[in-house]
């Protein structure tokens, strides 16, 4: 947590000498999700998640977009692994719909779901990229939502099955895997102010949530240790805040130690540290009982050794306590909603910081990139460190003459690799950086309004145009050197 708003600092301005060259093997990659990109919702016996569930409910999702078709990377992906080749890169992070492989949850793995996937992988190692498969990215099969979600223990049981059944389809070629994408999105949009999904709203329910996910990782590595080769990487991809306050009054910086709180201690604590912060119980006790959501074993579970920290970051968020007591989440970056999504942590007050923002209104702050990573870095040192995603939305579109000119992303992607590179020289163990997103998809209740992908997506017609980034980033991916 840093406890100052700053600017951009010259060491990320674009004119910097020497050149900015990566470790050798960084892995360069870009990142997908399942609902985001897939479609083919009714295809091969899938069943509905959660999210088909959300986005087919009048209100949720802007202009009632949903993911039936997205980018159709089901029937797709062969021309969307040659486009990655074509990038040059050596990983893509994808990540499993669960109720593709497992559709009631519970239960023996459906095989035609397992073989897009190994179609999938067979695809991308035949063109010399690694396959970096996310277990959960937000898609709970409904089935399990209607027993209780997230909220009820038995889903981490259920989650620790299915890591299982997937490890053992897809170990003989999936290296890398990490368990959960930001959980905290799971728990606290999708329970908490319910601008996910399943759209609930219960602050209680929530951090019930947060814990189950916690159990539910501990119980995904258990699984995989047991059904992976040894040389097989575990991950989780955390979206760590990077908590700022506004100024260095006293209520400020409570303010700013809430949200790291419930933002992100609630995971760090039990998963790298040993187990749930005293201020985090303290904070939301009379939302929870934790001597009873925490059953003995839990924590242990949950810190078992991983071998890599996937962290997302997109912007960061800068608070104050509120003057008159209520707090506001207009500025907040994950959306607001009558329903706060931050228990224990509800008179806090949003603030947009200074300078540019991208078309999601998150301000552009590369700051917030290095001071996380070398943050993480010193907090948990030995852990190798991934950044699993970063990127940014600008309303990109297809000129006359067929191209997509996009220099903002290449300014906000230069900017951001900076401060990897500068967190690296500085000691930080990076490992490796996926661009958010290699293609335009299903940006959540946003729809498909807000384009991140490298690739532009003409939906009308699903044909994919590289954008100028996508040359930028193949021309950084080929050099392992920030390119000009
Ligand atoms: C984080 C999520 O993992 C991803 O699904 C989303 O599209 C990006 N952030 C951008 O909001």
């Amino acid at each position: 947590m840093t406890l100052a708003p700053r600017t951009t600092d010259r060491a990320e301005s674009p004119r910097r000498q020497p050149p900015q060259v990566f470790p050798p093997g960084f892995r360069w990659g870009a990142a997908t999700a399942a609902y985001q990109v897939e479609g083919a919702v009714r295809e091969a016996g899938r069943t509905p998640s959660i999210w088909d569930t959300f986005s087919h409910t009048p209100g949720r999702v802007t202009d009632g977009h949903t993911g039936d078709l997205a980018t159709d990377h089901y029937h797709r992906f062969r021309e969307d692994v040659a486009l990655m080749a074509e990038l040059g890169l050596k990983a893509y992070r994808f990540s499993i719909s669960w109720s593709r492989v497992q559709p009631t949850g519970r239960g023996p793995a459906l095989e035609a779901g397992l073989d897009f996937y190994r179609r999938l992988t067979d695809e991308l190692l035949a063109h010399g990229i690694q396959p970096v498969a996310t277990l959960y990215h937000w898609d709970l099969p409904q089935e399990l939502e209607d027993a209780g979600g997230w909220p009820a223990r038995a889903t981490a049981e259920r989650f620790g099955e299915y890591a299982h059944l997937a490890a053992e389809a897809l170990g003989d070629r999936v290296a890398l895997w990490t368990t959960l994408n930001e959980p905290w999105c799971s728990a606290f949009l999708g329970y908490g102010s319910g601008v996910h999904a399943p759209g609930r709203t219960d602050p209680a329910d929530a951090l019930r949530a947060a814990h189950h996910l916690n159990l539910a990782h501990g119980r995904a590595v258990a699984a995989l240790r047991a059904a992976l080769p040894r040389s097989a990487e575990l991950a989780i991809s955390l979206n760590l805040h990077q908590v700022r306050a506004l100024t260095e009054r006293h209520a400020d910086l409570d303010a700013a130690r809430r949200i790291d709180a419930v933002g992100n201690r609630i995971f760090t604590g039990p998963l790298l540290h040993g187990g749930y912060p005293a201020d985090l119980k303290a904070d939301t006790g009379h939302l929870v009982d934790w001597e009873k959501l925490v059953h003995p074993g839990d924590e242990a579970a949950i810190g078992a050794p991983i071998d890599l920290l996937g962290l997302n970051y997109y912007t960061p968020t800068l608070v104050s306590e509120a003057a008159d007591g209520v707090g506001g989440n207009a500025h907040d970056p994950h959306g607001s909603s009558e329903h706060s999504p931050w228990p224990g942590a509800e008179h806090v007050l949003f603030h947009l910081p200074p300078g540019r923002t991208t078309e999601m209104g998150w301000s552009i702050d590369p700051t917030g990139l290095y001071d996380l990573i070398t943050e993480t870095a010193r907090a948990k040192p030995g852990l190798p460190l991934l950044i699993t995603e970063n990127g940014a939305a600008f309303a990109d579109t297809l000129a006359a003459d067929g191209t997509v000119h996009d220099p903002e992303r290449i300014a906000y992607l230069h900017g951001h690799l900076a401060a990897v590179h500068r967190a690296i020289e500085d000691g930080a163990d990076v490992r490796g950086y996926f661009l958010w997103s290699l293609l335009d998809n299903f940006e959540w209740s946003y729809g498909y309004h807000k384009r991140f992908g490298a690739i532009y997506v003409d939906y009308p017609t699903q044909r994919r145009i590289p954008k100028s980034s996508a040359a930028w980033y193949a021309r950084t991916v080929r050099a392992n050197a920030l390119a000009e």
